[in-house]
């Protein structure tokens, strides 16, 4: 039996849970859940991640505590995960006393050796707001091509990269003035001086080929000293011996791995150091993202082999998730939560779809919504559902015991066989191959009960034997099957698992058939997927009530031509005015066709929609550039004002309206129809 602790990567407790995320922590889930399955110690710790400016910012804007919040978001993130069924055996939260503790000594004996250094600092700090800005709440003109608007560490139209000091008339996102630079001494990691560990750890089967490779790049750019602290006002855990000094969220992000551990190892009285001290036998393995590599795989055994720690055993990384084809952008509509889709569907289907699709690999992966419906109901209800549906009322007529012996135990024998392979890319993460496997198998049992055709045996009495052995051999071929599946699907296993009689707890037991046993009455194991359901996860959520605008930071004005109702902010809402129905009536909203969409030459904010309205087309001026790639908006249906008087702007003149919503992020997104929406309809 081995020992194993794993993790997946904290999500932020600023937001909620989306289907990244979710993506993760099934990928993880699955991985543990085998790895119990086959007989090892596994034990799965996670955390929210709650330090850092952004956090204590939209504390501040929503006029609540940093702990309120983060309160608030555990709550959720911990039902969103049960709601999906992962089975952390602890979730925690980086601001907790354990990690605290953890967070010191690293710290303690990282000083102690010399690894830390002091050096002074200029930044950007915002007077006004006194506090000093992270580069990305400074906004200006890129010094490189002139593009407004940007961050103060990189340009989005250029990619430039540069420190906040070069943007040309840069503000500061947090009170909308000026910054000034200012000195401060930070404290640094020295990681230069672990790298020949690093080169040597990163080529010890601890991560993917295709990542290593990636890691020579950032060896050959040299590692640099890592700034690990920062100023007051900060969220986080104060610097010892540094007054006014935090440790900088990322320095006790991973480390909240160590206090997840700490504090379920002093619930249950388990062996902390028997996971973390140095040439421990335990096996360490962290399921990330790969956009949080360089913090995994450079600073994270760094921090641990400086501090006197083991190494994580594997980094296993995946890529980006995108939806139907595209980046998960809230205007888009693909911005998935996960609390979203389980308002509407069942969390084993998309657990199913993600194994189906995970490689160990870290290429990007595509939900396309009209594949997951026609891979799960094809492969779970189609085939592996069917093979049990099938044989069960034979054997309910032939008595509800199964038969004393397998018509054919060779091809039992093969299936049971298959759990040594299949076993072996479960724990190479390689999913996708698994459920192809078992896929095939499936088949070959359906192809099986096809070939007997148990209802024609079942209508000759003489024969009622011969078909309840066959249904005998089915109701075993999908045992199998269904202990295979058992990782991805857990709860559809137990009630599997009640239809058999015996429970599904380890990966042999499928070693020897199950005869000449009671069969419980067969309840429905999985529904199919409605696609009208499932279509509806990227329809545009309906807009919220209009609420008073968030005081920081400074909302930008709003746009002419576009309708925003202003969600999510922290006042609570103005009531509206009332207006009777009439007042109503007077304004007509029609659907219309984009026919052509481009940006505004002088205006950051507008584009130039052309619109078919069904009898006629109006050019209307819509603030919503920010969310949407222009080409992106032909052909999609939007919601048009357009009785509204038409209006003369510096651009041109606005024919109507676009509706449009906002929440509290910067996102616009357009109101559109279901789909039977065409250009013309009266909206009512
Ligand atoms: O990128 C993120 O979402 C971080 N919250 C992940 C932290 S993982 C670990 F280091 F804690
Ligand atoms: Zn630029």
């Amino acid at each position: 039996m081995r020992r194993i602790l794993v993790t997946s990567a904290l999500p932020y407790a600023n937001g909620p849970l989306h289907f990244g995320h979710i993506l993760e922590a099934v990928q993880t889930d699955i991985w543990v859940r085998f790895m119990r399955l086959a007989g090892h110690e596994c034990v799965y710790v996670c955390a929210d991640d709650t330090h850092g400016t952004p956090m204590m910012l939209k504390a501040q804007a929503e006029g609540i505590t940093p702990e309120a919040l983060i309160a608030g978001v555990a709550a959720e993130h911990r039902a969103t995960y049960a709601g999906f069924l992962i089975g952390h055996d602890f979730f925690h939260s980086t601001h907790s006393a354990e990690n605290r503790e953890m967070t010191e000594r690293v710290f303690r004996a990282l000083d102690a050796a010399g690894y830390i250094a002091r050096r002074t600092i200029r930044q950007a700090y915002d007077a006004e707001a006194q506090m000093f800005l992270p580069d990305r709440y400074v906004k200006g003109t890129c010094p490189r091509c002139g593009a407004k608007d940007q961050y103060g560490d990189s340009c989005e139209v250029c990619g430039a990269t540069y420190t906040p000091a070069e943007l040309i008339d840069p503000i500061s996102v947090v009170s909308g003035t000026r910054p000034v630079e200012r000195e401060s001494e930070h404290l640094f990691f020295r990681l230069g001086a672990f790298e020949g560990m690093l080169r040597e750890w990163t080529r010890a089967g601890t991560i993917d080929a295709s990542v290593a490779n990636k890691l020579d790049e950032w060896f050959d750019a040299g590692l640099r000293d890592w700034d690990i602290s920062r100023d007051a006002p900060y969220f986080g855990f104060e610097i010892p011996g540094h007054p006014g000094k935090y440790f900088y969220v990322w320095l006790d992000a991973p480390i909240g791995y160590m206090g997840a551990s700490l504090a379920l190892a002093r619930r249950d009285g388990l062996d902390f150091d028997g996971w973390w001290a140095p040439g421990s036998t335990a096996e360490l393995h962290h399921f990330i993202g790969k956009d949080i590599l360089y913090f995994h795989t450079l600073f994270w055994p760094a921090m641990l082999t400086g501090a006197g720690f083991r190494r994580p055993t594997a980094v296993h990384t995946h890529g980006f998730l995108t939806v139907n084809g595209q980046k998960m952008s809230k205007s888009r509509g693909t911005f998935i939560t996960g609390a979203r889709y389980l308002e509407r569907l069942p969390p084993e289907p998309l657990r199913y779809y993600f194994a189906a699709k995970l490689t160990p690999g870290v290429d990007d992966m595509d939900l396309s919504l009209d594949d997951f419906v026609s891979r799960f109901n094809a492969d779970v209800v189609g085939k592996l559902v069917n093979i049990a549906s099938r044989c069960a009322g034979f054997i309910a007529r032939g008595g509800g015991r199964l038969a004393a012996r397998l018509p054919e135990p060779e091809l039992y024998a093969e299936f049971a066989a298959a759990g040594t392979r299949i076993g072996a890319l479960y724990e190479g993460c390689d999913f996708a191959a698994a459920i192809r496997e078992i896929a095939a198998l499936a088949d070959r049992a359906n192809q099986y009960i096809d070939l007997h055709k148990p209802w024609n045996l079942a209508k000759d009495p003489a024969r009622a034997a011969e078909a309840l052995a066959v249904c005998t051999q089915g109701i075993n071929l999908f045992r199998v099957l269904m202990t295979f599946l058992a990782p991805v699907l857990p709860a559809m296993a137990a009630r599997a698992a009640a239809f058999l009689g015996q429970p599904i707890r380890d990966w042999n037991g499928i070693a020897t058939p199950l005869l000449d046993a009671p069969l419980a009455a067969y309840e429905p194991l999985a529904t199919r997927l409605d696609p009208k359901v499932v279509a509806t996860l990227v329809e545009p959520e309906a807009a919220p009530p209009p609420a008073a605008p968030a005081p920081a930071p400074a909302e930008p004005a709003k746009p002419a031509g576009t309708a925003v109702a202003k969600g999510g902010a922290a006042a609570p809402p103005a009531p509206p005015a009332e207006i009777t129905i009439e007042d109503l009536a007077k304004v007509d909203l029609r659907v219309a066709r984009v026919l052509a969409a481009e940006p505004v030459e002088g205006s950051d904010k507008l584009l130039r929609l052309t619109v078919d309205l069904g009898a006629e087309t109006r050019t209307i001026f819509a603030g919503i550039k920010g969310a949407y790639e222009p080409a992106a908006l032909v052909g999609r249906h939007v919601v048009v004002v357009a009785n509204l008087k038409p209006r003369k702007m510096r651009f041109g003149t606005s024919q109507g309206m676009v509706l449009a919503a906002s929440g509290e992020g910067p996102g616009v997104f357009v109101v559109s129809p279901d789909a039977g929406g065409a250009a013309g309809m009266v909206v009512k």
